[in-house]
């Protein structure tokens, strides 16, 4: 069995997975998501500190299969340094403590095995992933080979809804309380732009709209919110699907992927469907548990690490939060 324990943002999580049936033996998660509510997005700090609380707590659950792992899997890269090292520093301690080697997973990676948890894969496959950190288009052929060939120039998707919810003072994560606030509202009240609508770019970019709804929220009033929620909504999605349709014009897609915390938002995956349709394309989508991060997904990425051997010692280990797949 693996051990993998999550800790790139605001997420403690571990798991331990069966290494031939992939079948998932152990997983918890401890979000913080309310402490870090008050403050309109993660503090890291905090969010370091209450790493350093739970993890052990989770850990303490774990003890009955210690004798039975066969590698400590951690997230290294991307996320926040200061988290990361949590999850790091864990890892480090138990494959000292247990004498078995550490595998370092790249969260991106992580974030498309959450469509194989307790599953054998299905390469190739199209991804997109849209989280708070990322909004990538990737091409994924094998486990070593995976390429982006989109991203976004500023915020990222979950992050826009993250900053709008934070400007109608309504809390932290941003994406369900918009996607929620949205569903009372009237998606043509406001006359938003579509991002890099002209441009011949396939690239992402949500600052600009952001700050039309800054202005929206500026120059009306609490009761308009669900309005330029469900406005705010549809122009980010629809800013996907105009550049998705660019990039099927020389790339048509046989089977995609949402992947990623926003992967969760109900719009989106409809309009993904409904993109897909004229494609005979399939649409592959993590369960709502596993879509935001989780440490059953590293897991399942370790895996694939682990049978190719790549375990290594503990010291080689290095966090790296700017990292990219
Ligand atoms: O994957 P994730 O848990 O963390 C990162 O790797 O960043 O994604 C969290 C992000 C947050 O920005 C959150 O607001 C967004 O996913 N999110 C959503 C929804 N649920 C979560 N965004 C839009 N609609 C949702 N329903
Ligand atoms: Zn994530």
């Amino acid at each position: 069995m693996i051990l993998a324990i999550e800790s790139s943002c605001d997420d403690s999580s571990i798991s331990i997975t069966h290494i031939e049936t992939k079948k998932l033996i152990y997983h918890k998660k401890i979000s913080q998501e309310l402490e870090h509510s008050k403050y309109g997005g993660v503090v890291p700090e905090l969010a370091s500190r209450l790493h350093a609380i739970a993890l052990p707590a989770i850990l303490e659950e774990c003890k009955p299969w210690f004798d039975q792992l066969k590698a400590i899997a951690v997230t290294n890269e991307p996320g926040l340094a200061v988290t990361l090292i949590e999850g790091v520093t864990m890892a480090k301690a138990l494959s000292i403590a247990l004498d078995i080697p550490v595998l370092p997973i790249n969260h991106l990676k992580g974030h498309i095995y959450s469509l194989f948890i307790e599953k054998e894969v299905q390469f190739p496959l199209t991804v997109l992933l849209v989280s708070g950190g990322h909004t990538q288009l990737i091409e994924v052929q094998s486990h070593e080979v995976m390429e982006t060939v989109a991203t976004t120039m500023d915020d990222s998707y979950g992050e826009s809804f993250d900053k709008v919810a934070k400007m109608m003072g309504l809390g932290y994560p941003g994406g369900p309380l918009i996607e929620k606030l949205a569903h009372s509202g009237d998606s043509s009240r406001f006359a938003f732009t579509v991002p890099l609508w002209q441009s011949p770019l396939i690239a992402f970019s949500y600052s600009g709209l952001k700050n039309q709804v800054r202005l929206a929220v500026e120059a009306n009033d609490m009761a308009d919110y669900p309005d330029i929620a469900a406005v705010f909504q549809k122009i980010a999605t629809e800013h996907l699907i105009q550049k998705l349709k660019k990039y099927f014009k020389s790339t048509k897609p046989k089977c995609f992927a949402i992947v990623g915390g926003a992967s969760a938002n109900i719009y989106l995956r409809n309009e993904i469907e409904a993109l897909l349709f004229p494609h005979g394309a399939s649409l592959l989508l993590a369960p709502l548990e596993y879509c935001s991060d989780n440490a059953a997904m590293i897991g399942r990425a370790a895996v694939e690490e682990y049978v190719r051997g790549h375990g290594t010692n503990y010291d080689a280990i290095t966090v790296n939060p700017r990292c990219k797949l």
